[in-house]
């Protein structure tokens, strides 16, 4: 290894605070701490921002992807997919020489000392279990151009044991002193640049008082700012990533819940969530009720962590994740049922526009979205849906191929018999309930996420019906 080593914390001032042409311009050896240079593996919406942000940070970085395309499109300063603020980032550390991309394992090797994986670990086609595929393939990539003393840094949330298993595969076959740690990553896509430069905490899960020392480091500028930085073993930090979603997606399943008790009962659960969000042990955040979370994340990584606690022998414990899941997709469900019920009972033939394609709003990822689920099974009900999307299209387009697509909201919602809202875009917000009722054939609009004003929209003479609202 190339670099040299400075105490935690180094007196590096905090990355906010420091100007910012000082900060871009200095890599931290200039900052008389160390010259350290990482490489990135995958560079989907996980790793393209690491490498980014390492790069705004200072340090040299190249990321590594297996898709020429894609490393073409990043080394021209564009991100393949939609992520605010990361195509500036990205751009800048381009320019400034600090950052680049290839397909090449060797050149990662050769020109880095710390490696961070970052590929994905889907959910197996027809199981629970995470695919660790990527995860096994970039690390037996990378193994014959390490160095004695280089260390992989696990960022993909993974099945608890395996930075055990690559501690096990390092040892047979990379180069002496090359070391695994853990480092899950807790970024929200949409907030993905701001969650990586200002965590709430960093994890490590590590071996060795080197590994530590060396993480501690590379994160220096990011815990001057008094960022929590925990450091544990190996399976507790891999643990704390799916503990973490698997709470978020509880928490999200609750308020889901008492939806739908409030759907019985002819009580409202936005106010239900506000009083309750009111009390500070149960906090406001992650009570939004509507049609349920999606994404690459939390709906995989819950049934991974069931999956992997059969394994382990401990499948009781997780029980009531099976219940977190089907709570989630029964809201999708129950949408499509009220969907048929508002359009008279039965679906064939009836216009349906559906707003929303990506998972959630500030996103293009349509992975396990809600609102598309919902889109096609209105379709498969024998509707003609039209689905909108300010930038889910493309994605969606490619997965669904068989759905038409609008980029114009009103041209969308053109002579709809109904209309779905299932992704929170602040443009839905924006529209006019009296300009839309002039474009759509019947104003019936089922708000999936609790997003718009109910007195507004029936003030436009529509019929509203929201998820766990009275509804009228
Ligand atoms: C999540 C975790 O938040 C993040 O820490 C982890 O690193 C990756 O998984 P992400 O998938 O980007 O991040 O999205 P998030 O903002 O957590 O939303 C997940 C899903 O839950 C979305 O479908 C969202 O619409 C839904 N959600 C969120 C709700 O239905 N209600 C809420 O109150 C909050």
């Amino acid at each position: 290894m190339r670099y040299r080593l400075a105490g935690p914390g180094c007196g590096i001032p905090a990355y906010s605070e420091r100007p910012r042409e000082h900060c871009r311009g200095q890599s931290l050896a200039t900052l008389g701490v160390m010259s350290l240079r990482l490489s990135v593996i995958g560079t989907g919406y996980l790793g393209a921002t690491h490498a980014a942000c390492m790069a705004e940070l200072g340090y040299e970085v190249i990321g590594v992807d297996i898709d020429p395309a894609k490393v073409e499109l990043l080394n021209s300063g564009q991100v393949p997919f939609y992520e605010p603020g990361l195509d500036e980032v990205l751009a800048r550390n381009i320019k400034a020489g600090r950052l680049r991309f290839t397909t090449s394992f060797e050149e990662a090797g050769n020109g880095a000392d710390v490696h961070f994986i970052c590929v994905g670990t889907p959910q197996q086609a027809g199981a629970h279990a995470a695919d660790m595929r990527q995860v096994f393939g970039s690390v037996e990539a990378l193994i014959p151009f390490l160095s004695p003393g280089d260390l992989v840094v696990g960022k993909s949330t993974v099945p608890v044991g395996t930075a055990e298993t690559i501690e096990g595969i390092l040892k047979a076959s990379a180069p002496s002193g090359v070391e695994v740690a853990w480092n899950p990553e807790f970024l929200r896509e949409g907030f993905a640049v701001e969650d990586t430069l200002h965590p709430d905490r960093l994890v490590i899960g590590v071996r060795s008082e080197r590994s530590e020392e060396l993480l501690r480091a590379v994160y220096a500028p990011i815990t001057a700012e008094g960022v929590p930085f925990v450091v544990t073993d190996f399976a507790t930090a891999e643990l704390v990533k799916v503990a973490a979603n698997s709470f978020l997606a509880t928490k999200i399943s609750f308020i889901n819940a008492m939806a739908e008790v409030c759907e019985a009962a002819g009580a409202d659960v936005t106010q239900l969530a506000t009083a309750i969000g009111y009390d500070t042990r149960i906090g406001s955040r992650f009570l939004a009720a509507g049609l349920g979370f999606g994404g690459g994340c939390l709906p995989k990584d819950i049934r991974a962590f069931m999956a992997r606690a059969g394994e382990l022998g401990a499948e009781e414990a997780l029980t009531f994740l099976r219940e977190v899941d089907q709570i989630n997709l029964r809201r999708r469900a129950h949408t499509v049922d009220l969907a048929r019920a508002l359009v008279g009972g039965n679906l064939r033939g009836k216009r349906v526009c559906v707003w929303g394609a990506a998972f959630k709003p500030n996103s293009d990822d349509v992975r396990d979205s809600p609102s598309l689920d919902v889109a096609v099974a209105i379709s498969n009900a024998g509707a003609d849906v039209v689905v909108h999307d300010p930038k889910g299209l493309t994605n969606a387009e490619r997965v669904y191929p068989n759905l038409t697509y609008e980029q114009d909201v009103l041209k969308a919602a053109a002579d709809a018999d109904l209309i779905v809202l299932g992704t929170e875009w602040d443009e839905y917000r924006e529209l006019d309930p009296a300009v839309l009722a002039s474009t759509v054939k019947g104003r019936t609009i089922i708000d999936g996420r609790n997003a718009l004003d109910p007195a507004a929209w029936r003030s436009a003479g529509w019929t509203y019906r929201a998820l766990g609202r009275p509804n009228a």
